[in-house]
């Protein structure tokens, strides 16, 4: 992969986050120093894709912090944890990369390395995302070596995690490899994390790809020019039910008809197995005026209602196989996640 912009990093006690607000025409960062602004990066999308906002949250609890005594730091630890937490509900990442940082707290008696400990765990929970996308990347090679015309939704890509990301991992290897692959890019609206983020990588890292509107999908399916469909998720339920970008269940129907191959990829710490069902996954409902309007400028009559759910839930039934850091996951989910959550 070419020299890819870290959405994430630590630097000098301060978190650095890529502003992916601003991509594809500036590549700019936002320095955070409070946890105020860590909160608003999240919730603002500066920094998104699930993976991503765990690391973002569990450096995040960290600022403003090398300085002060051990006392200080547990006297509102759990405050911020909650408050982090809160920026963004639909992602399991987030609040287990939280809770991650809070045991480590709780774990930690020796009050002169609390800041070192802290930090340490923050530092192991992005590294380990690294490890996660570098194993998605292998598992899920012989698929689309099988399966080289492919499209995917949103942006699941290096941007939204530590490395190479989750769908686009295996792309990513496989044209390392030379295999000839080429990608249907989603624009994804409302906030067109395909257009602005997947088409930038992509074309970035010479991989073949062609942007599409959302709506599109199932005219190009018609063609023949599908041979899969890979995303990234935010939560998978104990029983393989999905949550991801708007719009994925639509592909994932879509799939059923033209019998297309529909493959969900999520690091181990994206499956919330205390969530049975999708029915119990919250669903972030964003701000109407990012459906109204476009960057700042309106596209809608002013005063028409609209909605912006943010992620919906693709049924496990749609859903051909879970690529994971541990193995490619196959139905019946129930057991296959129950089996790889137990180590
Ligand atoms: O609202 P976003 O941009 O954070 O939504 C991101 C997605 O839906 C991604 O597909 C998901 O987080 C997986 S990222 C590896």
């Amino acid at each position: 992969m070419k020299d890819m912009p870290r959405s994430v990093e630590w630097r000098d006690n301060t978190l650095v986050l890529l502003d992916q607000r601003k991509l594809p025409q500036r590549e700019e960062v936002v320095l955070c120093d409070t946890i105020e602004q860590v909160f608003d990066g999240i919730r603002a999308l500066t920094v998104r894709g699930a993976p991503a906002i765990g690391i973002a949250a569990a450096y995040g609890l960290l600022v403003g912090s090398h300085n002060k005594d051990a006392a200080d730091i547990r006297a509102d630890f759990n405050e911020r944890c909650d408050y982090l937490i809160s920026a963004r509900p639909t992602a399991v990442n987030l609040a287990w990369a939280v809770n991650r940082m809070r045991d480590c707290e709780r774990r930690c008696h020796k009050e002169s390395s609390l800041f070192a400990d802290l930090l340490q765990e923050a530092q192991s929970i992005h590294e380990e995302d690294r490890v996660a996308c570098n194993a998605i990347a292998d598992v899920g090679l012989p698929l689309v070596e099988a399966h080289p015309n492919l499209l995917t939704h949103c942006n699941a890509g290096s941007l939204a995690v530590s490395e190479l990301g989750t769908a686009l991992a295996p792309i990513y290897r496989a044209h390392q490899k030379g295999v000839k692959v080429h990608v249907f890019v989603d624009e994804t609206r409302p906030l067109l994390q395909g257009a602005r983020l997947t088409a930038y990588e992509l074309h970035r890292n010479d991989v073949d790809c062609t942007l599409i509107s959302d709506n599109m999908a199932a005219h190009i399916m018609s063609e023949g020019k599908v041979d899969m469909v890979i995303v990234g998720a935010d939560r998978v339920a104990a029983n393989g039910d999905a949550a991801n970008k708007i719009g994925t269940m639509n592909l994932a129907i879509l799939c059923q008809y033209f019998s297309i191959p529909f493959y969900v990829a999520v690091p181990l710490s994206t499956v919330d197995i205390e969530t049975t069902s999708g029915d119990d996954i919250e669903i972030e409902e964003r701000d109407a005026s990012e459906v109204k309007e476009y960057a700042g400028h309106p596209i809608a009559p002013v005063g028409v209602a609209a909605r912006s759910p943010a992620f919906d839930v693709t049924p496990h039934k749609l859903i051909t196989g879970i690529i994971t850091d541990a193995g490619l996951l196959k139905p019946p989910y129930t057991e296959s996640i129950a089996k790889v959550m137990k180590g």
